[in-house]
């Protein structure tokens, strides 16, 4: 299949693996790249500028292909070495940036003098626009129903990415809710040019995290997330269990005067316990209401595989035959 994205990044499918924190290392990025999709490294998982340039040389010995990294903008008192992370980009040779988290405008200069492709995630159309007009290369639109930061607005894909198609010019993938080949098709219907999945990566056999994250994803329906963190302006969609259980408790009895310091304990330090101790209870983890669509735990290429068939025959079968029927 050949979409603008496949265009835009060089690969074979319009299939794009979301950055993801604990998840997003060398081994998935690169399984997702050898399979013909956009695999990527999550920049701020590696602890330091020079152990990011480490994880882009691991990933290189591992696939040929082309491979991306996610920067992410988070808000902080103590922002991460940004420069640094952009020079081991930059120096590793990689080709693709997934940015998210905040307007990347500052970024684009070096990465786009490197002949880096930026593409941006984000929740709004006007963000999208945005990016578009700071000179972003493609964006992801993420819509309601996508694990991790939703943003604040609620509108689901649905809605989001007809609206998106209206008013862009430049490439986009639809991302969250997305997980096989009736979500690429959908996506391509209503105007966008590939998709962008997270947590249906992480359910795969190459996903470097704990047996345990892979199995509550496949248990899960798609009644199982909870919007955390929403007083915060900061909302989040995380799988249920007990420490975000406590955590919504917490919203409720101190309401609008919730400080980021009264969730501390479900939500620091979550990740690598969860991830790689396999601690499903300890707190907060994003994960999409795409869990519902999830059944099993396939090879990344098996998966990709399947979508790229599926999509043939759905397009093929089910379309063309609804019109000469
Ligand atoms: C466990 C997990 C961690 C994530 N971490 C990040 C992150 O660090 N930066 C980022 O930009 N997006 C992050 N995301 C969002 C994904 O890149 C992607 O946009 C989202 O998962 C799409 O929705 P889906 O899960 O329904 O496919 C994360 C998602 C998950 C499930």
């Amino acid at each position: 299949m050949k979409t603008r994205i496949t265009e835009l990044f060089g690969i074979k499918h319009p299939i794009i693996q979301g950055g993801m924190h604990y998840v997003g290392f060398a081994e998935l990025a690169a399984a997702v790249s050898n399979a013909g999709g956009l695999g990527l490294i999550t920049g701020l998982t590696q602890q330091s500028p020079e152990a990011l340039a480490r994880e882009i040389a691991r990933c290189r010995e591992m696939t040929d292909k082309p491979f991306g990294v996610n920067l992410t903008f988070l808000p902080s008192v103590n922002p991460p070495d940004y420069p640094g992370y952009v020079k081991a980009i930059i120096d590793g040779g990689v080709k693709a940036v997934e940015t998210a988290g905040n307007n990347p405008v500052k970024w684009l200069p070096p990465l786009k003098e490197a002949g880096i492709k930026v593409i941006h995630k984000c929740t709004a159309v006007r963000h999208a626009l945005k990016a578009e007009s700071i000179g972003c290369d493609a964006v992801s639109v993420d819509g309601f129903e996508c694990g991790g930061h939703p943003g604040e607005d609620d509108v689901p894909n649905m809605i989001l990415l007809p609206r998106a198609a209206d008013e862009l010019k430049i490439p986009f993938v639809a991302s969250g809710g997305m997980a096989d080949a009736r979500s690429l098709v959908a996506a391509l219907a209503m105007g966008a040019d590939g998709m962008n999945m997270g947590t249906r990566f992480i359910a795969t056999k190459e996903a470097p995290v704990h047996e345990n994250v892979k199995l509550a994803i496949v248990a899960a329906s798609e009644l199982d997330t909870r919007l955390v963190m929403r007083p915060l302006r900061n909302t989040e969609r995380v799988l249920n269990n007990a420490g975000v259980e406590r955590l919504l408790q917490k919203e409720k009895e101190l309401g609008a005067s919730i400080k980021f310091e009264d969730i501390i304990e479900e939500v620091a330090g979550v990740y690598p316990r969860i991830m790689q101790g396999g601690e499903m209870d300890a707190g907060a983890w994003s994960c999409g209401m795409v869990a519902g669509l999830i059944h099993d735990i396939p090879s990344v290429q098996d998966l990709i595989d399947r979508i790229m068939s599926e999509a043939e025959t759905i397009i093929r079968g089910r379309l063309e035959g609804l019109l000469a029927a």
